[in-house]
């Protein structure tokens, strides 16, 4: 382990890239006239978001010899990332044929193909042999599948003996609000995410056979960041319909999300024992 640390400290820092947008954001921009996502985007990677992400990558310390499981990978950009920086070799699995398609050709344009190699896959039942992998990142992914508790132990399983897990989920922050803000349900409804239960999460890990080695409350640069950047309009770029004013009542709006902080956002590092 040390020498995973030492190899991880010399390396460039690891900056994923959000390429996977949940179905209403691809529906918005699918409907909307303008490279108007693309440059939130843009200015959400310029800021502060990126930089917790590079220290939330660096704690899974993988190296060119380790093999990373990424665990409902979009279309590849942060997995690309990792390999691109730390030399890892890659395997990145999404229940979406689609997605996996274009992460294999995303991958082949960026010369890792040798590297990075996505599949169809259910985080639930992982089709892999046990100890396979070194380290496993889940980014944004575990929030959409339905039982955290059945994934965690697939990882486990799936996870050599000392090897890392590095998450993010959601969860709604103390102090609890009853009834709960309306928004936080909408998201949740519009984008198919449950709520993690943060107070329960130490205990979930042990259950599933993982050991907590940080947990962390990382809304402020991440969730609030995304919904004040998206809420805003950009100069030089019109706003889709979809994010702007609609008929449909239950259509989530970046702005609904502003100033409610009891929504968070969580980093969790765990370790097989
Ligand atoms: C919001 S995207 C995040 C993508 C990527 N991790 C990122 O940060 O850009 C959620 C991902 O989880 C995947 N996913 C959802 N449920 C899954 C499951 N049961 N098994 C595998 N992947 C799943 C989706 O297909 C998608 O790739």
């Amino acid at each position: 382990m040390a020498g995973r640390c030492r190899r991880s400290a010399n390396r460039p820092p690891v900056v994923p890239s959000r390429t996977c947008c949940p179905p209403s954001r691809r529906t918005s921009r699918a409907r909307g006239p303008s490279d108007f996502l693309t440059a939130c985007r843009r200015r959400l990677h310029d800021g502060q978001q990126w930089r917790a992400h590079l220290r939330d990558l660096e704690r899974l310390l993988v190296g060119e010899t380790d093999h990373v499981l990424d665990l409902g990978c979009g279309v590849g950009g942060p997995g690309l990332r990792v390999v691109e920086r730390t030399g890892a070799r890659l395997t990145g699995i999404s229940i979406s044929e689609e997605q996996v398609k274009t992460a294999n050709r995303l991958a082949e344009e960026a010369g890792r193909a040798d590297r990075a190699v996505f599949r169809r896959a259910d985080a639930m039942e992982l089709p892999f042999e046990d100890g396979s992998f070194d380290a496993v990142m889940a980014l944004e992914s575990i929030i959409h599948m339905p039982d955290r508790e059945q994934v965690l132990t697939e990882v486990a399983r799936v996870l050599r003996p000392g090897g890392r897990l590095v998450l993010t989920d959601v969860f709604e922050r103390a102090p609890r609000k009853t009834p709960r803000h309306p928004s936080i349900d909408k998201f949740c409804r519009n984008f198919m995410v449950t709520l993690a239960d943060a107070d329960g999460y130490v205990a979930m890990l042990h259950r599933a056979g993982l050991r907590l080695r940080g947990l962390l409350d990382i809304t402020e640069h991440t969730m609030q960041r995304t919904f004040e950047e998206l809420a805003r309009p950009v100069e030089g770029a019109d706003r889709p319909e979809a994010l702007g004013q609609t008929n449909l009542p239950d259509l989530f709006h970046p702005s609904d999300m502003l100033g409610v902080d009891e929504f968070g956002c969580l980093l969790v590092a765990a370790v097989r024992p």
